[in-house]
């Protein structure tokens, strides 16, 4: 039985390369084109590289760990020319969604951000992908979503209180 008392959060760190290629084949197809928009067939060796080498300011990422395999993460990069926004990605392995893990790295990432200085996190999702549409509506309520090419951009203000539980 999955719980969320047996996942703890933390920074990404250098040694979880391995830990993150060993989630991508716990990850479905579906769960695979939601992340990425599209069918990603191979392990992301290349920004999984860059992702465990994140700088902890302008680019960082939260992952959820179970008996030492990670199980989620969300990671967010701040713009270029405009740190105070930034994206972020979100993603759960198949057989721990639905019990609120990704409601918790929402919450978490939201935290991380601003304390980062970032006032606007910017998310892109599909718009078919309903589970995702429900956390943001229960996690960020009335954040405005701009619909384009059949994907929602949601841009989350980050104010100083802390995010809604
Ligand atoms: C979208 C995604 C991150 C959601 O993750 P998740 O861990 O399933 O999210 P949660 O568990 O917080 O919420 C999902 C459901 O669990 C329910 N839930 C939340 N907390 C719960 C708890 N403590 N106990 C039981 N159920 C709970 C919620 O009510 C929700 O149900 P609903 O969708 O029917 O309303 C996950 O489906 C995923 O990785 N999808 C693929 C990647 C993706 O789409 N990323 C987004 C674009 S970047």
């Amino acid at each position: 039985m999955v719980g969320l008392e047996r996942v703890t959060t933390r920074l990404v760190e250098p040694a979880d390369e391995e830990r993150l290629a060993h989630m991508w084949p716990r990850l479905s197809p579906r769960t695979v084109y939601r992340r990425f928009h599209g069918p990603v067939r191979s392990f992301p060796a290349t920004s999984v590289h860059r992702l465990v080498a994140a700088d902890h300011q302008e680019y960082d990422a939260i992952v959820a760990v179970v008996d030492d395999e990670i199980v989620g993460v969300v990671r967010y990069e701040c713009d270029r020319d405009d740190p105070s926004r930034a994206e972020f990605a979100l993603v759960v392995q198949d057989d721990w969604q639905g019990v609120g893990l990704g409601g918790r790295l929402m919450d978490e990432v939201l935290t991380l951000a601003r304390s980062r200085g970032v006032t606007t996190l910017i998310g892109a999702l599909l718009a078919e992908n309903r589970p995702m549409l429900r956390l943001l509506q229960r996690h960020v309520p009335g954040a405005p979503l701009r619909l384009h090419d059949g994907v929602y951009e949601v841009a989350v203000p980050l104010g100083s209180d802390p995010p809604r539980r």
